[in-house]
């Protein structure tokens, strides 16, 4: 494993943000718990969505739909039948790879001519899923360049990606799938939640939820698991204004992107290899450890989803336009993010560790607002005056602001925790405090410290917390 990463696991578990699920019987492949300070950091990233997309908005609203639901709803979905990984087994090297990972593989190498055919080729075959053609043509490739020596194999595997589950009745043939997006349990609900609110298109529905995928491939800690979290908008509009609205979404979500982390770290990528229900994609990729990677995807689905699901369920998801006198099924852009991902990306860019004066400091410099914990609380001694104090302010403080309270160790190895939690702010009660009714703030990035009067630590403090400029400005 990646010595980066090494780190990254190491400090995330040391610290409470994310242990191994079962560990003590060796985890369970791909899937991960969150601590303390991991559940409190994703509540906040869940909060910072939740109120740009759906608290501040008045077209857009949210819903919590259920994991399981009819297994009708896959059917016309379209994940029964094509919610598949493509992969083969290298019988060199004994590793799986995802067809597309193994293309790139192969045309990235020099020795390759007519890239741009063998693209064309490929592409053509994966989407028409034409996977015998496929085999012959990647077998072709390799033998014609001379790389029967890094790759092997006989078949392209074919697996569908969902988890299915039994529901326990007299018919033993009831089953049903774990969900793979919380998208359709959006679509399914489109009419009761317009009706229920009194929506007019163009509106937004929007959900943060478990998804589940038996992925083949999970690398890279909680970058891709088989159980994640997504943050899910569709916002549905007439056909013909698709153009405008993606723009729109795309531009929104990059400036939310931009006030977490810095714009410089993030690139946006054409998707090539389309889901089956997507007309057009861009990827809003992030950097991590040199390598941009999937964080969000802005999708222009069309009308596919609420099409088949009125076909099958022969219910009527069509919509009445009093204007031009016509009934149509919205078309929709979807913002789909990986909550996971997210906390990934944050948490990989925040950890610095710097050498200062050959000494180690190591800190998360997590936006203020994300930090699991905002305020922490010291006594400098245990001197009875000091710990009162110190208490009085900490149950002053902790109905706004996340705050803890400490009083063991020394004061230097208290600031490295919290430095190691991320937590901005430290505060601490000393002798002086006793004489002008003012503790030390201490700021995680600087190390700097200042003095303040104990009666103006809320304002102060509501104040270095309040984002509410950024959505004014930019919702
Ligand atoms: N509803 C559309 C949809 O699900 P997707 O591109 O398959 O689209 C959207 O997934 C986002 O969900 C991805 O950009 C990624 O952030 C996250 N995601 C997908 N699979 C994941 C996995 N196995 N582990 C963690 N996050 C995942």
């Amino acid at each position: 494993m990646d010595n980066k990463l090494k780190i990254i696991i190491n400090h995330a578990k040391l610290y409470g943000f994310i242990f191994k699920s079962s560990e003590i019987y060796n985890g369970i492949k791909s899937i991960y718990d969150y601590g303390p300070q991991g559940i409190e950091m994703k509540n906040n990233i869940k909060k910072f969505w939740w109120n740009y997309m759906v608290k501040y908005r008045d077209n857009i609203v949210g819903i919590e739909s259920s994991i399981l639901m009819n297994n009708k709803v896959w059917k016309a979905s379209g994940h029964i039948n094509n919610f598949n990984e493509l992969f083969i087994i290298n019988y060199i090297d004994n590793k799986i790879y995802i067809i597309d990972k193994l293309f790139y593989k192969i045309i990235n190498k020099k020795i390759i001519e007519n890239k741009k055919k063998i693209k064309l080729i490929f592409y053509y075959y994966l989407k028409n899923k034409k996977i015998n053609k496929l085999n012959l043509f990647l077998k072709k490739i390799i033998k014609k360049n001379n790389l029967s020596k890094k790759f092997k194999w006989k078949n392209i595997n074919n697996i569908n990606l969902m988890f299915k589950t039994k529901l326990n009745s007299l018919n033993n043939e009831k089953f049903t799938y774990l969900r793979p997006e919380t998208a359709q349990g959006i679509f399914v609900n489109i009419k009761n939640v317009k009706n229920s609110n009194r929506l007019k298109i163009p509106f937004g529905i929007a959900q943060i939820g478990k998804s589940f995928r038996n992925e083949i491939i999970s690398k890279q800690f909680i970058f891709r698991t088989r159980e994640f979290e997504q943050m899910e908008m569709q916002f549905f509009i007439y056909p013909g204004q698709e153009k405008k609205w993606y723009k729109y979404w795309l531009k929104s979500r990059l400036k939310w992107h931009y006030y977490l982390i810095n714009k410089k770290k993030y690139k946006l990528k054409i998707h090539k290899n389309l889901s089956h229900y997507c007309k057009f994609a861009t990827d809003i990729e992030f950097k991590i450890f040199n390598k941009f990677k999937e964080l969000e995807g802005i999708h222009f689905r069309k009308n596919y989803d609420l099409k088949n699901h009125n076909k099958l369920s022969k219910k009527n998801l069509y919509f009445y336009d009093n204007k031009e006198k016509n009934k149509y099924i919205p078309y929709v852009i979807e913002t789909s993010l990986g909550l996971d991902r997210l906390f990934y990306s944050i948490f990989t860019n925040s950890l610095k560790i710097e050498n200062i004066n050959n000494k180690k400091r190591i800190y998360l410099k997590l936006p203020k607002f994300i930090s699991p914990i905002k305020i922490a609380i010291f006594p400098i001694i245990k001197n009875t005056q000091i710990i009162n104090i110190s208490k009085n302010i900490f149950n002053n403080l902790k109905y706004n602001f996340t705050t803890i309270y400490d009083e063991n160790k020394s004061i230097g190895k208290r600031y490295k925790i919290q430095d190691s939690l991320g937590t901005p702010y430290c505060i601490t009660i000393d002798f002086i405090t006793l004489k002008n009714n003012t503790v030390t703030i201490r700021f995680r990035d600087t190390m700097k410290q200042i003095r303040c009067k104990i009666n103006k630590l809320i304002k102060y403090f509501k104040k270095k917390f309040d984002i509410s400029l950024f959505f004014k400005n930019n919702i």
